[in-house]
C-alpha cells in the first residue's frame, strides 16, 4: 500500500480534528487565566499575563494533548503538562525578543513584553514563568507523584542546558557564521525541537500505565516528536522569508537581517521545503511504528499542520 493511502486512515479528518482542537484550546486558555496569577507583585502578573495569554497557536498544549488521548491518558495531569510546556515556550519568547537576544519588537501580533513593560520587567516575567511551569506541574492532590516526577524530569531536560537554553546559546553564538548542515540540525533540535518532543513524551507519560521507554509506543512517539520539532523550526526559517510580518504576527526578514544561519540560508527555499516534507513523511513512519493507529489521528493532523501552516 503506499504512504499516502496508509496515511489518510490513521488521520482524523478535518471535521474532527477542529473542533477537537478548538476544545482543547479552549480547555488550555481557561487553565492559563486560572493559574498564571494577575496578582504577583508590581505588575509582574500583568507582564506574565501579557506574555502568554491570548495569542499563539498553542501546538505545543496540543501535542501533550494529542499524545495522552491516543493512550487514553490522565486528563487532568496532561492539562498541566499542556500548561506547563506552553509557559516554557512563552518565556522562552519573552526572552528569545529581548535587546540581548533577537531585539525584537512584534510578537503574537503585540508589542513585546519588554517594550510593553521594559527589559527588567520582562526578563522577570519569563523567570517566573519558568518557575510556575514546575509549579503547575506539581499540585499537592490529583496527580500520582511518580507521574509528577516524570514530567518535570522531561520538561527540565527539554528546557534547560541541553535543550532549549542551551539551543539558544548556540544560536547567538552562530551569528554572522555559516553551519554545517549538521551544526544547524543540533542547533535547531535544541532550541525548538526539544521541547516539541517533550510536549509528545509528557502526554505519552500521562497514559495509563506510562509507557515503557523500550516500547514501540514509546520509541514511535519520541521519533515522532523529533521529527515535527526539527520540521517546525525548518518551516519557521521558511516562513521567516516568506511571510508577512502581519501574517506571522512577528517582524518577517529578521534572520537575515540578524545575519542567522538558518535552513533557508544554507539549502536555500526549495530544498529546505523538501526536507520539512522529508520530515513530516518521517514523523507518520514513526507513528505507524507506534502501533497506535487511528488512536493517534490527531497527532497525524498536527505532523501535517507543523509543515502546512502559514505562520
Ligand atoms: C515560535 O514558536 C518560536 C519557535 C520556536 C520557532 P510558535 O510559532 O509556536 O509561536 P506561537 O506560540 O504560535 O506564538
Ligand atoms: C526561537 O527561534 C526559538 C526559541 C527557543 C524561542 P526564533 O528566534 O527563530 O523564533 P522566532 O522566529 O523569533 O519566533
Ligand atoms: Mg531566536
Ligand atoms: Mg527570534
Ligand atoms: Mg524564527
Amino acid at each position: 500500500m503506499n504512504a499516502h493511502l496508509m496515511r489518510d486512515e490513521a488521520a482524523m479528518n478535518d471535521a474532527d480534528f477542529s473542533p477537537w482542537a478548538a476544545a482543547q484550546q479552549q480547555a488550555v486558555e481557561a487553565a492559563l487565566d486560572r493559574w498564571v496569577p494577575a496578582a504577583a507583585p508590581a505588575g509582574l502578573g500583568l507582564a506574565m499575563r501579557y506574555g502568554v495569554l491570548d495569542g499563539g497557536k498553542r501546538l505545543r498544549p496540543l501535542l501533550v494533548l494529542a499524545a495522552c488521548q491516543a493512550l487514553q491518558g490522565h486528563a487532568e495531569a496532561a492539562l498541566r503538562a499542556a500548561v506547563a510546556v506552553e509557559l516554557i515556550h512563552a518565556y522562552s519568547l519573552v526572552h528569545d525578543d529581548m535587546p540581548c537576544m533577537d531585539n525584537d519588537v512584534l510578537r503574537r501580533g503585540k508589542p513585546t513584553v519588554h517594550v510593553q513593560f521594559g527589559e527588567a520587567q520582562a526578563m522577570l516575567a519569563g523567570d517566573a514563568m519558568q518557575a510556575l511551569a514546575f509549579e503547575v506541574l506539581t499540585p499537592d492532590a490529583g496527580v500520582d507523584p511518580l507521574l509528577q516526577a516524570r514530567l518535570v524530569a522531561l520538561l527540565a531536560r527539554a528546557a534547560g542546558h541541553a535543550g532549549m537554553a542551551g539551543g539558544q546559546a548556540i544560536d547567538l553564538a552562530s551569528i554572522g557564521r555559516s553551519l554545517d548542515e549538521a551544526a544547524l540540525r543540533d542547533m535547531h533540535r535544541r532550541k525548538t525541537g526539544a521541547l516539541l518532543e517533550a510536549s509528545v513524551l509528557m502526554g505519552a507519560a500521562c497514559g495509563q500505565p506510562t509507557p515503557a521507554p523500550a516500547s514501540a509506543v514509546w520509541q514511535g512517539l519520541s521519533r515522532y516528536g523529533a521529527a515535527i520539532g526539527l520540521a517546525f523550526q525548518v518551516v519557521d526559517d521558511i516562513l521567516d522569508v516568506t511571510q508577512a510580518s502581519e501574517t506571522l504576527g512577528k517582524t518577517a526578514g529578521k534572520d537575515v537581517d540578524s545575519n542567522k544561519p538558518t535552513y533557508v540560508s544554507i539549502l536555500g527555499l526549495d530544498a529546505a521545503r523538501r526536507h520539512a516534507q522529508a520530515l513530516c513523511d518521517q514523523a507518520h513512519d514513526a507513528l505507524r511504528a507506534s502501533g497506535l493507529g487511528a488512536r493517534a489521528g490527531a497527532l497525524a493532523v498536527l505532523a501535517d499542520k507543523v509543515v502546512q501552516r502559514d505562520n
